[in-house]
């Protein structure tokens, strides 16, 4: 098969938000901190009647649908999530449900977790078998579907909630260049979930103290990501190189998109990348900014990570080259908050959103990180398409904007009585929903109740 890709797409995420700026007000931090400390406008959440298999099953069911793809044409589907439910049982069986009806119990694949990174590794099993001697001729389809909510404290803005569905298979609009990826992957406590009968997850180090507090050490999980960044990055450079036989910089791709668990985090992982080709002396670095830069020519990699006045000054010289190679990528991930596994995946819909129309021939450069940690920087080229698998179809499809514009606002009373509800309902069994549907969308799946037996039951309205 030629061209191996992504085909097709649907988004997905809850019809409740809270804006941030309300919430800064409500925590009592400061103003600005969130929406511009943070560079969040937005957060999305789940109510107690969604989840991620109800939004995953509302994803794939709408991009069946919506491209006209016959049940029985799916030959293996993969869920990347890092949102326990059950400990044994995948979401993929959940899914199932969608093609026995149609007679299909014949699909490969389960589910991947590793924290943010699980939706990386299902699309790489789904494309890999497209590319395989074993592959039959059919789709692959990959579902990342993540909830993340925090404990009350600094990291709770950064939540956000969200499944999106992708149809693999040859001929894509979106072709994998293979052979331009890197991975770095190591043993790291940066943010993790220990605690198996809470939603929320721990970061610490040795502190026991922060353990019980439930407080998320997420400096050091920025700082974690931001290594694996370079290390990829210049992991990718290399291969390139040999592979080419000339310079990759950040020139060589038209965007960038990253793993957002904040905007702010991908400012910063941009400017990174733009030291990072300064310290390789890459072409796309000017006269003006290499003086700007010389300053930390000679700093060490960790004392890199630690300086205020580099930051500073990637970020300065990175700016022109962030609104035209990232701004774009961060429309979702900004409203939406941290989808973990679709994180990553919503911020590319972002991209196709805003420049489908002028996609074609250009190269994009995707960052994957999974605190633990698990990180792949890959390589995606595009092509105008075929209807119904062409960049402007996947564009309506997904119809971000009217997603976004539909939405409801809560109150951050609501939104902590809500979050206070779901602790509740974590890992508890024998209740029934309120079952309202009210403020969801036509076509979309819910929770109606748990029994007796922990079993989950769902209903579309
Ligand atoms: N106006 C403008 N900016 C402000 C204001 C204000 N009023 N107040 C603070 N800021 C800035 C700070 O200077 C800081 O910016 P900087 O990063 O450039 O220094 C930023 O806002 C955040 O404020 P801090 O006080 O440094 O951070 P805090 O301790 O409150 O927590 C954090 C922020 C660490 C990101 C927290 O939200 C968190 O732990 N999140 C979860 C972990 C996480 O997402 N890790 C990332 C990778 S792993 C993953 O995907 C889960």
């Amino acid at each position: 098969p030629k061209n191996v890709g992504i085909l097709a797409m649907e988004i997905y995420f809850p019809p409740t938000c809270l804006q941030q700026e309300v919430l800064e007000a409500h925590d009592g931090a400061s103003k600005g901190k969130y929406t511009i400390g943070l560079g969040q406008d937005c957060m999305g959440f789940c109510t107690e009647v969604e989840d991620v298999i109800s939004m995953s099953l509302t994803a794939v069911t709408s991009l069946l649908e919506k491209y006209a793809i016959d049940p029985k044409q799916i030959g293996r589907l993969e869920v990347g999530s890092e949102t326990v439910i059950d400990k044994s049982k995948s979401i993929k069986t959940f899914l199932m449900q969608i093609f026995e009806k149609h007679g299909n119990t014949d699909i490969e694949g389960v589910d991947s977790t590793n924290a943010c990174y699980g939706g990386t590794a299902a699309l790489f099993n789904c494309v890999n078998w497209v590319d395989s001697s074993s592959w039959d001729g059919r789709y692959g389809l990959v579902v990342c579907t993540d909830s993340a909510v925090y404990a009350e404290g600094p990291a709770r803005p950064t939540g956000g909630a969200a499944a999106i569905a992708m149809l693999v298979g040859p001929d894509a609009p979106i072709v994998f260049e293979s052979k331009i990826r890197a991975s770095h992957m190591s043993h790291a406590y940066d943010f993790y979930k220990p605690i198996l009968d809470s939603e929320y997850p721990v970061i610490s180090l040795i502190p026991a103290c922060l353990v019980e507090r439930q407080v998320v050490d997420g400096k050091l999980s920025q700082t974690c990501y931001l290594m694996a960044l370079d290390t990829c990055y210049k992991s990718l450079c290399n291969k390139y190189e040999k592979l080419e036989g000339r310079e990759f910089s950040m020139a060589d791709a038209a965007y960038f998109v990253f793993h957002s668990p904040y905007n702010k985090l991908v400012q910063k992982s941009f400017g990174r990348l733009v030291f990072n080709d300064f310290l390789r002396n890459a072409s796309s670095i000017d006269e003006s900014a290499k003086q700007i830069l010389a300053p930390f020519e000679s700093l060490t990699g960790d004392e890199s990570y630690q300086s205020r006045d580099l930051e500073k000054a990637s970020q300065q010289v990175a700016k022109p080259f962030y609104d035209e190679k990232v701004q774009p990528t961060t429309l979702i991930p900004k409203q939406v908050g941290n989808m973990y596994t679709a994180s990553l995946y919503a911020a590319f819909a972002s991209l196709l959103h805003n420049k489908h129309d002028t996609l074609a021939g250009q190269r994009v450069i995707m960052f994957s990180y999974g605190s633990g940690l698990t990180a792949t920087m890959f390589s995606l080229k595009f092509n105008e398409g075929q209807h119904p698998f062409s960049l402007s179809n996947i564009a309506s499809v997904m119809n971000v904007a009217e997603k976004l514009k539909s939405r409801h606002e809560f109150t951050p009373e609501k939104f902590v009585e809500i979050m206070k509800l779901m602790e509740h309902r974590y890992g508890a069994k024998d209740f029934v929903t309120s079952k309202d549907c009210s403020l969801l969308a036509p076509g979309t799946y819910y929770l109606t109740e748990v029994d007796s037996k922990y079993r989950r039951f769902y209903t579309k309205k």
